[in-house]
């Protein structure tokens, strides 16, 4: 039979009672997969967007709030890598509930996937101005991004 000491055995004990914490955070993050999770996740990844549009980006840009290089980039960098995963959260299921996702997304997704690409190009070619340090044209690609922001919304979310 196998002998542990007294301090093994503790530690034995807490191993197993980290692994079952490992493994039943594991079952959390796999059952988080609900619709309402994943629309609170589309969600969410919407107003920080929005955050960083309306608080740093056009205000910089309007001259409302002292320009900041790396504040700017900061916040269209969030934007980009939120980009990213825009798509991600209009999950079979999750076309009804506290959604403003019009029926469309899941019924055209080749369209929807289009706006989300578009986006997506506008997000990079932002942070690749806001890298140049090139005012003017900063000014010129935020508008870009906000016209696909908002050419997504029109045809794709309930006002
Ligand atoms: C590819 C399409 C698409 C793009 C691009 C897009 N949105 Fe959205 N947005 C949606 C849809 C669809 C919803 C509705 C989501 C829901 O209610 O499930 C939404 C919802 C929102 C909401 C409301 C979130 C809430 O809590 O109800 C805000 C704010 C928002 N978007 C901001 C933005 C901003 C800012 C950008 C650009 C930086 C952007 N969106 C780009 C499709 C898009």
């Amino acid at each position: 039979m196998l002998q542990l000491s007294k301090t093994s055995s503790r530690a034995l004990a807490g191993f197993v009672a980290a692994a079952g914490l490992v493994l039943s955070l594991g079952a959390g993050v796999a059952m988080a997969q609900t619709p309402q999770q994943a629309i609170a996740f589309r969600k969410g990844s919407m107003q920080v967007q929005q955050w960083h549009l309306a608080r740093v980006l056009v205000p910089m840009i309007k001259g409302q709030r002292p320009f900041d290089a790396a504040v700017y980039l900061r916040a269209m960098t969030t934007i980009e890598v939120l980009s990213g995963s825009i798509g991600d959260g209009y999950i079979p299921g999750s076309e009804t509930g506290e959604t403003r996702a019009l029926p469309e997304v899941f019924k055209d997704p080749a369209s929807f996937r289009a706006a989300v690409e578009r986006f997506q190009g506008e997000a990079k070619r932002a942070v690749a101005v806001a890298r140049s340090g090139d005012e003017k044209a900063m000014r010129a690609e935020v508008v870009e991004m906000i016209k696909a922001c908002e050419g997504c919304h029109e045809r794709f979310r309930s006002k």
